[in-house]
């Protein structure tokens, strides 16, 4: 607490990273995904010089988006192995806050792209094998979203799944097996274009003692088997081992220098690193990527969640590799890669913000919007007919916390929205709604991290009153301000349109605020970070219609929408941007 409000106080530090094109650099700076971006796996491209890392999207869709970045600290989003329905429509079933897609393992393997996850279905009991339904997506063509295949399914009682192959071609998957009593990473021979597993699966090694030994990945390197996995759980324990073999199958031998990633009994503001996986550029340097939460030690505050960072490493011929330790918001490494600013593609750079968004006829949902699960195409119109140069949102009947806070439920929720990936910005919209069929017609504005940990600011019509009221709704684990519903203020009551803002006061605060359009904002309500600091997630604020349990009828719409960045707090002070 005393580090942020050190780094509030103090003048800003000089930490931009002026990135000029042409340049070479050492110094780069985490996260360098920031935002709700964990587990990531990379890999470097020769063909076309570029890194490409995956990561978890958990319930969010389109999922398991993938980042491309030619000089490893700009990264521009490619698309989303996960991005129609029908590859996996049991994402919409994915009952409960941890649930959906983890841990994604992208490789490259003779001209083709493997990527291989979890749909995990954590509402289920433990040894129910229905709770991992372990899949393989497919494609030779990263940049076009619709050459992913349709996920092939394969049978493994875990997550965290990863492929491998062998000199002659023989495909493996190695995961972390979920049983309760004897976690531990297995392998078998799998099958990887028809999802059959060809042998009973191995216990390779069940890590040195930590808690839930997890995202295993191997790696081949003079004459070696190495098999890096993660061990402590996602929290303040994480941290990262390694274990070799001369033998695919074992027995694998320990490194004595174990943990050789982590930022665990440490006071650094990254926490929670882990996660990790290991690449090699142009140059043959080695480089790590894994998972870390800007929490600090207190571990209260930290909505963005479990965020990409990048560290080196030196990994010498017949040595055990060494990362670069600790995981910090300004690092030096190898030489970066030139700094090219100009990939192919039109996805944003991670970074870049929405600028006034007026989502113009002819134009499709931007690539980086996302729901919670599948949406209902129908509740979604880009510049509708009677309201161009709009995004009209048909109400769903249930809200943001659905029946339970956990299932989607009948009808799923009408909502979208984008990463939260700066500590301090501002996001707003134009909201035109005015509820005047049902009772409980609402849309507004919402800070999301999951269906039982958001809060939101909505304009409601109620049925025994003829004025359109504000309603402030927040849930979460924890203590959070208590919602109300109120008439708008008369003077606002027939503007035809609201100004609906969501801004980072601080850094442990949000606030909410409305205004017709033109007019000043006026704050209604504040939420703590901590309210949406939990689980495996990370925060989103977009837009939201509902019924609140009706049937609603009343669209609303949506134009300017804007998202800006304006400060990123690493350590030691922070960046303005
Ligand atoms: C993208 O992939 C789809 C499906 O394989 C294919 O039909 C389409 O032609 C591809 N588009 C481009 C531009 O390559
Ligand atoms: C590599 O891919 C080509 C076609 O893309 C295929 O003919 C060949 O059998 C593959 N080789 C291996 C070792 O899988
Ligand atoms: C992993 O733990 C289980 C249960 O204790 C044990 O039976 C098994 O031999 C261990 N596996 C390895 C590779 O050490
Ligand atoms: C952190 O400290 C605890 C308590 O001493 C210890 O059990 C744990 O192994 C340590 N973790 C790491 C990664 O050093
Ligand atoms: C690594 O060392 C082994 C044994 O000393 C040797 O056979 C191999 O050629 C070396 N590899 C590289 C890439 O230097
Ligand atoms: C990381 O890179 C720096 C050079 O900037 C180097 O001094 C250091 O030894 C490297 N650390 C590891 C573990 O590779
Ligand atoms: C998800 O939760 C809902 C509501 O509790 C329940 O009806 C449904 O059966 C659950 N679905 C699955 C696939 O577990
Ligand atoms: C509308 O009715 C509800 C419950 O029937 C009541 O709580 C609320 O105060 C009423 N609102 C107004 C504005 O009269
Ligand atoms: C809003 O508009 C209605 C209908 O034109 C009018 O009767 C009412 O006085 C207006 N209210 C305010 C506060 O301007
Ligand atoms: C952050 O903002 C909230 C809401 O205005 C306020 O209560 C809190 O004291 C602020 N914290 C700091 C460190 O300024
Ligand atoms: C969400 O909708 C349900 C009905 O589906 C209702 O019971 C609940 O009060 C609503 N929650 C909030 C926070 O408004």
């Amino acid at each position: 607490m005393l580090r942020m409000l050190i780094a509030l106080l103090a003048p800003p530090l000089a930490l931009v990273p002026s990135l000029v094109a042409g340049q070479f650099l050492t110094q780069f700076f985490n996260p360098v995904i920031p935002g709700f971006h964990p587990d990531p796996s990379c890999i470097y491209v020769s063909e076309d010089e570029n890194f490409y890392c995956a990561s978890s999207s958990f319930s969010a869709f389109p999922g398991i988006p993938i980042h491309a970045s030619q000089d490893l600290t700009s990264w521009r989003l490619v698309g989303h192995a996960l991005n129609r329905p029908s590859q996996l429509p049991d994402l919409a079933i994915a009952n409960g806050s941890t649930s959906g897609i983890w841990a994604p393992t992208l490789r490259r393997h003779n001209g083709t792209y493997y990527l291989v996850t979890t749909l995990v279905h954590d509402k289920r009991a433990p040894d129910d094998p229905t709770r991992w339904d372990n899949i393989i997506f497919q494609t030779v063509d990263l940049w076009n979203s619709s050459a992913w295949s349709d996920a092939i399914h394969f049978p493994f009682e875990g997550y965290d799944t990863s492929p491998w192959w062998d000199g002659d071609g023989t495909s493996y998957i190695v995961g972390s097996h979920a049983h309760r009593v004897e976690p531990g990473i297995h392998l078998a021979k799998v099958d990887l274009d028809k999802g059959v597993v060809q042998e009973d699966w191995t216990n390779l090694w069940n890590g040195t003692g930590g808690l839930a030994p997890e995202g295993p990945h191997i790696y081949a390197k003079d004459g070696y088997h190495y098999l890096l996995i993660a061990e402590g759980g996602t929290g303040l324990g994480h941290m990262q081992t390694i274990a070799r073999s001369k033998k695919l199958y074992g027995p694998y031998e320990v490194n004595p220098a174990n943990p050789i990633l982590t930022n665990a009994n440490t006071t650094e503001y990254f926490q929670t690193v882990g996660h990790a996986d290991l690449f090699q550029d142009a140059k043959g340097n080695w480089w790590g990527v894994a998972l870390a939460t800007r929490s600090g030690p207190e571990y209260v505050n930290y909505p963005m969640g479990r965020e990409t960072v990048l560290t080196n490493v030196t990994w010498d011929n017949g040595s055990w590799p060494i990362f670069q330790n600790p995981i910090q918001g300004t690092m030096r490494g190898w030489q970066l890669p030139k700094i090219v600013q100009n990939l192919p593609g039109d996805g944003p750079f991670v970074t870049e913000g929405d600028v006034n968004i007026q989502f113009p006829p002819g134009s499709s949902m931007p690539p980086h919007f996302v729901h919670w699960r599948l949406p209902n195409e129908a509740s979604y119109a880009i510049s509708p007919p009677e309201r161009p140069n709009t995004l009209r949102l048909k109400p769903s009947v249930l809200n943001l916390t659905g029946l339970d806070g956990n299932s989607g439920g009948p009808g799923g929720q009408t909502f979208v929205g984008r990463r939260q990936v700066d500590t301090l910005f501002t996001y707003s919209v134009t909201m035109d709604f005015h509820p005047t069929a049902a009772d409980e017609e609402e849309a507004g504005v919402t800070l999301f991290l999951t269906q039982n940990h958001h809060a939101r600011l909505g304009i409601v019509g109620r049925q025994n009153s003829t004025e359109p009221h504000f309603r402030f709704e927040a849930i979460s684990s924890v203590p959070v301000p208590e919602g109300f519903t109120m008439p708008m203020p008369t003077a606002w009551q027939n503007s035809t349109t609201l100004r609906m803002q969501i801004q980072t006061a601080n850094t442990t605060h949000f606030s909410f605020a409305a205004a017709p359009v033109g007019r000043d904002l006026v704050v209604v309500a504040y939420v703590p970070a901590a309210a949406v600091s939990w689980g495996f997630t990370g925060t989103l604020v977009g837009v939201y219609a509902t019924g609140n349990g009706g049937d609603a009828s009343t669209m609303a719409y949506v134009r300017d929408w804007d998202y800006r960045g304006w400060g990123q707090v690493r350590d030691g002070g922070y960046e303005v941007v």
